[in-house]
């Protein structure tokens, strides 16, 4: 099997990839507004301690069990287990991890579906179709099935192609993009009446705010959920990079890329927000905080736009294809996680299985639609509060406990032959065996 299995051609392609699982929505929406609600720069700190310090090694973790197994997350973790009793954890966690990979799909591609919606809009408006405009922008049944749809298909596209022509490929297209449409926009924003505002709200710490609990808790919920951890998707990348490849440097420019596009991210949206409060909109909710979530990006921006006049429909088409195509790099490596199990496990063809589990994931969806007010939580909480904390806390116990030293070391060596005798040999297993496992558990802890 594992002389047919797909391959990341370059090292380029395999750091676009990652880049493109871990920059979605996470770092578009999820990062800025929490950064707004929890002391503005001393989120932005805590952020960036908590994803060079623990995220990133966690990050290693799965990406080195994928290199080293060269199989599905099931067959990766397997491989380093001995004895029967890990061998039937390794599915638990493997499979759980697949599991969390296609729930979380489920709900973002409905999120991924308003994003779709909300780049037609300016398109219906500009040709006078007001009530498509009206359609597109107001939450209907009707609308998040057909969006939910369109997107599906185009990820189960891209996955059909495979490895190199359909996630190498389509990852080193979109992901030039985002960057030109993120840093334009970012540009013309800055620009604006009322940005400076944004820029002291997002850039001054309120350092008394920087060891809250509750800040530290949301950083690192937020930098596991940004790195894709947890979710079985880094391992099966990592089963597509060649050995020759240091995967220290590899990881390092990963994350850095995810932080710095959630930090650019910043830059566009909170200064955006102060933009539109002097236009006239409201950005604040009743308890003083700014607003969040959906009303953010579905009222608070939109209403922005608007007041911008005709230019304004450019740049609501450009902020919401950039949303869009952030999520679709995402919503691919969701996919990738339970079909390449699919097809390794059943030896099923590709595209059977890439309909197959695309169809099992919108009928999922379709059933958080008809159910939203008590699914769509439900499901989020269920996979980015639990699943992907628990999942990525067992793979740094699998890297710290279970893998033999040596061996973990040999897998290491392929692609850098001094690692050996440099720090990250003398720091990062200790990471992996006792910080990370230990620091995810309170956290997680916590947040219960
Ligand atoms: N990292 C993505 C984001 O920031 O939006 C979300 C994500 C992708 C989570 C892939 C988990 C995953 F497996």
């Amino acid at each position: 099997m594992s002389s047919t299995r797909g391959k990341f051609n370059s090292r380029i392609g395999f750091i676009l990839a990652a880049a493109g699982s871990a920059v979605g929505l996470g770092n578009i929406w999820g990062f800025p507004t929490q950064a707004a609600g929890n002391g503005g720069a001393a989120f932005v700190l805590m952020y960036l301690v908590l994803a060079f310090c623990l995220a990133y090694p966690a990050f290693m973790a799965e990406l080195i069990i994928g290199r080293h197994g060269q199989a599905n997350a099931v067959e990766s973790l397997r491989k380093i287990s001995t004895t029967a009793m890990q061998k039937r954890f390794a599915f638990i966690v493997g499979f759980g991890g697949i599991l969390c990979a296609a729930l979380l799909m489920s709900f973002y591609s409905i999120v991924a579906g308003w994003m779709l919606a909300f780049t037609a809009e300016p398109i219906t408006t500009a040709v006078g179709a007001n009530a498509a405009s009206d359609w597109l922008t107001s939450q209907s049944t009707s609308r998040n099935i057909i969006f939910t749809l369109v997107f599906t298909v185009l990820t189960v596209y891209i996955i059909s192609r495979g490895v190199e022509n359909g996630i190498e490929r389509w990852s080193k297209r979109l992901m030039p993009a985002l960057v030109a449409l993120l840093v334009s926009l970012t540009v013309y924003v800055l620009t604006l009446d009322g940005a400076t505002d944004g820029l002291k709200a997002y850039l001054i710490p309120d350092i008394s705010r920087l060891f809250e609990p509750d800040l530290i808790v949301s950083a690192l919920g937020q930098a596991f959920f940004s790195l894709s951890l947890g979710t079985s998707v880094i391992i099966i990348y990592g089963s597509y990079v060649a050995r020759n490849e240091n995967l220290v440097s590899l990881s390092a420019s990963v994350t850095l890329i995810d932080v710095f596009i959630a930090f650019l991210a910043g830059l566009l949206i909170i200064p955006a927000m102060y933009v539109a409060a002097a236009q006239g909109v409201e950005i604040f909710s009743a308890d003083g905080s700014l607003k969040s979530g959906d009303t953010l990006v579905l009222t608070v921006l939109p209403a922005l736009f608007d007041g911008m006049g005709s230019i304004g429909v450019f740049v609501g088409f450009a902020f919401f294809s950039l949303m869009s195509i952030a999520s679709l790099t995402s919503s691919i490596s969701m996919l990738e996680a339970p079909v390449s199990y699919t097809v390794e496990r059943f030896n099923i063809e590709r595209n059977k299985a890439t309909i197959v589990i695309g169809s099992l994931i919108f009928a999922t969806s379709c059933l958080i639609i008809f159910n939203f007010s008590t699914l769509f939580g439900f499901v989020i909480a269920l996979t980015t509060q639990y699943g992907q904390p628990i999942i990525g806390m067992f793979c740094c116990i699998f890297v710290g406990w279970v893998w033999h030293r040596s061996s973990l070391l040999e897998e290491l060596k392929a692609g850098n032959e001094q690692i050996e005798h440099q720090l990250f040999w003398k720091i990062w297993p200790w990471y992996t065996k006792l910080v990370c496992p230990t620091a995810i558990a309170i956290v997680f802890i916590h947040s219960l």
